[in-house]
C-alpha cells in the first residue's frame, strides 16, 4: 500500500522531466481557463533545473497569469549561492515575460527565520484572501524528495511536521546547520495538484521504501493531498 495516486516511471531524467512539462502546460492552461489564473509553488533542488530551464524556453505559456510562491527557501541573503530565488531566477523567471508582481519570494531579509515564515504567511494570506483557519489551495506544488525522505524543507524527525495551523515555519537543519522557511503540510496537502519530480539512481532506495515499504515516518510519505492529485514522476530511480 502507499499513498501514491499515479506514479510515472521513465527510464531517463529527460523523459521524466519532459513529462513533468507536460503536466505544468496542462495544468497552468487549465487553471488559467477556469480560475484566470495559474498559481505553482516551487522547490529547489538540482533537479528541477531542467524543467525550469525548460519552462524558460516555453513562450506560450500563460505566464502573465502564472503566480510563482516558492516551496522553501534557505534563510542566506538572495544572491547567496544557495538562494532558491537565485537559482529560480536565473533558470526560469529571467527567461519568461512575467510581471514582477506575480513572483511571490520567501523574503529572507528579516531579521530571523521566524520573522521571514511570518511574513512569508502574511503574504500567503493577502493573495488567497484567507479568513483565519484557512488554507491556500495551490494550483500545483512541485516537490523533491531528498535522499533522507525530506520534502520541500520538512526533514525526518522536526517538530515542523505536526504543525497544522500555520502555513509557513523556520526549519532548523542541524544536519546541514542552516535554517530554512518551508510552507507546511497544511498547504501542501491542500494542493489541487502536487507532483514529486524524483531521478537519478542515489533516490532508488528512498523510493523503494515510500512506495513499496510505506514507510510513514518520512516526510515525503506524509504528503497526501485532501483533495487533490498526486503525481510521482521518476526518472532513473524506480523499475
Ligand atoms: C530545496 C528543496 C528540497 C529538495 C530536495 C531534493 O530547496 O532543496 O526544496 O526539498 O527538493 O532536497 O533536492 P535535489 O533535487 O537536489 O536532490
Amino acid at each position: 500500500m502507499n499513498n501514491f495516486h499515479k506514479i510515472i516511471a521513465f527510464k531517463t531524467k529527460e523523459a521524466a522531466t519532459n513529462f513533468a512539462l507536460k503536466k505544468w502546460g496542462d495544468i497552468s492552461k487549465y487553471s488559467v481557463a477556469k480560475n484566470g489564473r495559474f498559481t505553482v509553488a516551487i522547490s529547489g533542488g538540482n533537479t528541477p533545473l531542467d524543467l525550469y530551464r525548460k519552462l524558460g524556453m516555453r513562450k506560450n505559456l500563460p505566464w502573465e497569469k502564472t503566480h510563482i510562491f516558492l516551496v522553501d527557501e534557505r534563510y542566506v541573503p538572495f544572491f547567496h549561492e544557495a538562494s532558491n530565488l537565485r537559482m529560480i531566477r536565473k533558470n526560469l523567471i529571467e527567461n519568461i515575460n512575467i510581471p514582477q508582481i506575480n513572483i511571490h519570494p520567501i523574503n529572507t531579509a528579516e531579521d530571523t527565520p521566524e520573522a521571514s515564515a511570518i511574513k512569508y504567511e502574511a503574504e500567503l494570506k493577502s493573495f488567497f484572501g484567507l479568513q483565519e483557519h484557512e488554507f491556500p489551495v495551490f494550483d500545483l506544488i512541485l516537490l523533491g524528495i531528498g535522499a533522507d525522505g525530506h520534502t520541500a524543507s520538512l526533514f525526518p524527525g522536526a517538530d515542523a511536521l505536526a504543525e497544522q495551523k500555520r502555513l509557513a515555519v523556520a526549519v532548523d537543519n542541524d544536519r546541514n546547520a542552516d535554517k530554512r522557511v518551508t510552507l507546511t503540510l497544511a498547504v501542501i496537502n491542500n494542493a489541487k495538484n502536487i507532483i514529486f519530480l524524483v531521478t537519478g539512481k542515489h533516490k532508488a532506495h528512498v523510493m523503494k521504501e515510500i512506495i513499496e515499504e510505506y514507510n510513514s515516518q518520512l516526510p515525503a510519505a506524509s504528503v497526501k493531498p485532501k483533495n487533490g492529485e498526486l503525481f510521482l514522476i521518476l526518472g532513473e530511480c524506480y523499475s
